[in-house]
């Protein structure tokens, strides 16, 4: 499992494997988690989502960007989305890869798109929500979300459990607005748990911590129904107020359980990425779950 799993995600690192996937549609079983290819499709399927009571956000897909124009171009589509949900009224909001948008290039040029970005989406009432991706980027990360945090009010990040520094950045942070993930990439023993059950703990540990210790709205990222009903009992007992949290699920994933979650009275919001650039994203999803295997088989006999 542990070396399904290393292997998949060496594979969704594969720069020439991303290049080539990004020229050939929604392939390999993709569009169950891709919801669409471009801005028009993506704010249909937002709209439906909305229409079942959830919110959005937005990722549009792209990594390991290392050109000025393409970093440019992506940014330019963040901007072209914000412009979207504003016309079409949809509950949504942001959640951008900083190496999209130039921090593989330069610190300062990915900060001019960044703060266009936060920029556009104040005017509009958006919160921007940076993911975090390898801990290759985590410092860099870290210090943009300070700086950009002294200029605006509508930024925030991820804090991911498999990380030492997790247990003291989410005090650091704990008047934000966070969203609370295990961690998708292949980490380093001496940077990060490797166990899936010290993941687990140390993941409900975290949230507890954000949900009592400060005053910032916590997303609760998790397809785990475990993790979901311990924190419901937890909420229930503590008498959290429910506005001040919600729970994440990626879209095309336990919809059903989604559902269930709102009809107990939760916010739940889904991560919907859209866009041609699916193929590390899908791949990630892959590593995690190798059940999802069966959908890339389907693809290719179905073609
Ligand atoms: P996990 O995959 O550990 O599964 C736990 C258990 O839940 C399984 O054993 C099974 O019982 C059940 N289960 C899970 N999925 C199921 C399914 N589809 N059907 C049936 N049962 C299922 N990561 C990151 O590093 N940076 C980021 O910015 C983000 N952002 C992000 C946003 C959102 C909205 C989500 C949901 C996730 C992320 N992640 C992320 C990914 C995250 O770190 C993590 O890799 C995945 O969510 C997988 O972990 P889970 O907590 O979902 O459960």
């Amino acid at each position: 499992m542990g070396l399904f799993r290393d292997t998949v995600i060496q594979l969704s690192e594969n720069k020439t494997l991303n290049d080539l996937t990004k020229q050939m549609g929604l392939k390999f079983g993709a569009r169950k988690f891709v919801g669409g290819v471009d801005t028009e499709e993506a704010i249909e399927t937002f709209k439906s989502i909305n229409a079942d009571g959830m919110s959005v956000t937005f990722d549009n897909l792209g990594e390991f960007i290392t050109d000025t124009m393409d970093a440019t171009y992506e940014k330019d589509l963040i901007l072209e989305m914000i412009k979207a949900i504003d016309e079409h009224k949809v509950n949504a909001h942001c959640s951008v890869k900083l190496t999209q948008i130039g921090l593989d290039i330069d610190y300062e040029f990915c900060k001019t798109n960044f703060r266009e970005i936060l920029e556009a989406a104040k005017q509009v009432g958006i919160f921007v929500n940076i993911d975090m991706e390898s801990y290759r980027v985590y410092d860099a990360t870290m210090r943009m979300l300070d700086e950009m945090l002294e200029e605006f009010d509508n930024v925030g990040t991820v804090l991911q459990s498999y990380l030492f520094d997790s247990e003291e950045d989410v005090i650091k942070h704990k008047d934000e607005r966070v969203r609370i993930v295990k961690g998708a990439y292949k980490e380093d023993p001496s940077v990060a748990l490797q166990e899936r059950e010290s993941i687990d703990i140390a993941f409900e540990e975290l949230i507890k911590k954000h949900l009592t210790e400060g005053t910032g709205f916590t997303s609760i990222a998790t397809h785990d129904h475990n993790i979901i009903y311990n924190i419901m009992d937890f909420v229930e007992r503590e008498n959290i107020d429910k506005d001040t949290f919600e729970f994440q699920m990626l879209y095309g994933f336990r919809y059903d359980l989604a559902k269930q979650i709102v009809k107990k009275g939760y916010s739940m919001c889904i991560y919907v990425p859209y866009g041609n650039d699916w193929y590390a994203y899908f791949m990630r999803r892959i590593a995690e779950r190798p059940q999802n295997v069966n959908l890339l088989v389907k693809d290719l006999m179905d073609n």
